[in-house]
């Protein structure tokens, strides 16, 4: 039996920042629960860890994670850990790079359901293992996103302002407790998630894009360390506090890349 002090749960374990989240976090964790729907990249995710750490137990759930079938299970599986679980990691997400207008209300759900709803009924669930713990954490994993409205990005960035702001409320609420509710924002990131118009964007905006293997990295040290909310890379930084600040300065910044931002927008 390995003897690292976690014992998580990461949604999102087949994605881009998943899989590289998993494989740093192994060597820290005696027990993972890796969730996503895709079977095979779990499996061979699990190989992998296995390969390299032979005590670390690690369990598989290819599930759905917007039905409620599919978030019981993982509960289920988490509770035959020995001694329940004490890392929650919200990782799973989708996006679409689209005008509002032309955005169609299914494509708004499942945004708002991936990304906001199914992450905020799995910590429900998971609620009374967590708190009957000795000192166990949440981590949402947001967006810079999260902070800075975006053009193209209207309903991914309103459901990681949600992440955001259910994740600042309940780390209050649950202040007087063993459990810590924190949340970790990633810039532009090198995976799937992103259409090739969003790449094309990027690169012609000059936007830095992070090597998921970078996010896993400043991941871990985050949960090393005291702070709550980590926003990932300048100038996203900056702009975060900005925005908070002074919206009407990153309006206008944002308005001056509204042309290209347009011309890469799908029909
Ligand atoms: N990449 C970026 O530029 C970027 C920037 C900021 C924040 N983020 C955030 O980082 C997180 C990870 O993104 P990524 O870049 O790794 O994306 P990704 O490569 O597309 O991976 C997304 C992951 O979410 C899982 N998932 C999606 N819908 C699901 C559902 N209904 N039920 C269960 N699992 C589901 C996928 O599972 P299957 O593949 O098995 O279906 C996959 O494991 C997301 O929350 C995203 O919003 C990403």
């Amino acid at each position: 039996m390995s003897t690292g002090r976690y014992r998580a749960v990461l949604t999102g374990a087949t994605g881009g920042i998943g899989q590289q989240f998993a494989l740093a976090l192994a060597p820290a964790c005696s027990a993972m629960l890796l969730v996503g729907r895709d079977s095979e990249k779990l499996a061979a995710l699990r190989q992998c860890l296995q390969t390299a750490h032979p005590d670390l137990r690690v369990e598989l759930v290819a599930a759905d994670l917007g039905d409620e079938v599919g978030r019981e299970r993982v509960l289920q599986v988490a509770k035959a850990f020995p001694g329940g679980i004490n890392l929650l990691i919200n990782n799973a997400g989708i996006s679409d790079f689209h005008a509002f207008s032309g955005q169609s209300g299914a494509v708004v759900e499942s945004l708002l359901k991936t990304n906001l709803l199914s992450p905020i009924l799995l910590c429900q669930k998971f609620m009374p293992l967590l708190l009957a713990g000795k000192g166990a954490q949440i981590v949402n994993v947001g967006s810079v996103f999260g902070d800075i409205g975006y053009p193209g990005f209207a309903v991914y960035c309103a459901s990681k302002f949600g992440l955001r702001g259910f994740t600042q409320a309940l780390r209050r609420e649950l202040s007087d407790s063993a459990v810590r509710v924190r949340y970790f924002a990633p810039r532009a990131t090198r995976t799937g998630i992103n259409s090739s118009a969003v790449n094309a964007m990027n690169a012609e905006l000059k936007t830095q894009s992070d090597e998921p293997q970078l996010v896993a990295k400043a991941f871990m040290e985050f949960l090393a360390g005291d702070k709550n909310e980590q926003v990932l890379g300048w100038p996203e930084k900056f702009y975060v506090v900005l925005n908070r600040l002074r919206s009407q300065i990153t309006d206008n910044a944002i308005g001056k890349q509204l042309a290209i931002i347009k011309r890469h927008l799908p029909n």
